[in-house]
């Protein structure tokens, strides 16, 4: 069964679709994406997925592509001509083409691509917790912005994966956690207090995130938005990361420290199963 993609415009198979040498998103990472997840084929969050790219591109001084009924409509024809039950459909809009220079051409048009991808069902969530590490946080100061240029991401994620790690979990020179390299960071207190960092231009103000907040507020979880550092993330009841491949998944040691006894705790595996249970009635 061949993959399709979408490269402005024209569903082609996966392995011809290209894009122009001088696409910006090419040459400077001019671009911003989002990652829709997948489930018993049907887009979970889409609407808070293409809410946040009108903000990115808003922000990046760049317009829709295409309207958006007409996103959604491309979306969900990639999800049924690759049979997508569960999986991710990946979108990009860069600037487009034009020679290169830094400064935003006067005339481009954006240009969307988008791919699908299977994932079976361990990949996308994980009942047993995952390893994690602490890196620096070496990102530039838009973090809010989900743009396509993601080295210290990147960077982040190799230093994980070297140490057999899952996640790298970003710290800022103040010494407070930002937050994953492809995922945001949540901790339960001692106290009972489900803290994670409020939305700003530090991090990114993750889909899941937002969905698991009115999830733990249902459930009476009293939630609060403020910083925590290392070390008190190392002394948490649980440790969690939410994001649309993760969904929600529960750290369970950290730079060699075993949160709490090391296993999955109820906080986290209840708001795992409720999020299947609400984004399903909501997923389109
Ligand atoms: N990343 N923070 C960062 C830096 C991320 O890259 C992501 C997601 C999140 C969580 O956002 P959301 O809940 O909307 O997925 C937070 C995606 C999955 C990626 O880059 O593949």
């Amino acid at each position: 069964m061949s993959r399709i993609a979408y490269v402005n415009g024209r569903y082609v198979s996966h392995r011809d679709g290209a894009v122009h040498i001088e696409d910006r998103g090419y040459q400077f990472g001019d671009g911003v994406y989002e990652v829709v997840l997948v489930h018993n084929s049907k887009l979970m969050d889409c609407e808070g997925h293409i809410t946040r790219l009108e903000r990115s591109l808003f922000e990046m001084d760049m317009p829709m592509p295409v309207s958006r009924p007409c996103l959604f409509m491309i979306l969900r024809r990639m999800i049924s001509l690759n049979y997508i039950k569960r999986g991710i459909i990946y979108l990009q809009v860069t600037r487009g083409v034009a020679p290169r220079d830094h400064k935003y051409p006067a005339h481009s048009s954006p240009a969307l691509v988008m791919t699908a991808k299977h994932l079976r069902f361990c990949e996308v969530i994980s009942d047993d917790g995952v390893k994690a590490i602490t890196v620096p946080d070496e990102r530039w100061a838009r973090r809010d912005i989900k743009t396509t240029q993601l080295l210290a991401n990147c960077r982040a994620k190799q230093r994980a994966a070297e140490q057999g790690a899952y996640e790298a979990i970003m710290v800022m020179p103040d010494g407070s956690v930002s937050e994953g390299s492809t995922s945001n960071v949540w901790i339960l207190t001692p106290n009972g207090e489900l803290v994670t960092r409020k939305a700003s231009n530090d991090i990114l103000n993750g889909i899941t995130r937002q969905t698991i907040k009115s999830i733990a507020s249902e459930r009476q979880v009293q939630i609060v938005h403020r910083d925590f550092t290392v070390s008190e993330m190392l002394g948490a009841e649980e440790v969690f990361v939410t994001s649309a491949t993760s969904i929600v998944t529960p750290v369970t040691e950290i730079d060699g420290t075993v949160i709490k006894d090391g296993k999955t705790g109820c906080l986290s595996a209840a708001l795992r199963a409720d999020y299947f249970k609400k984004s399903d009635r909501t997923a389109l």
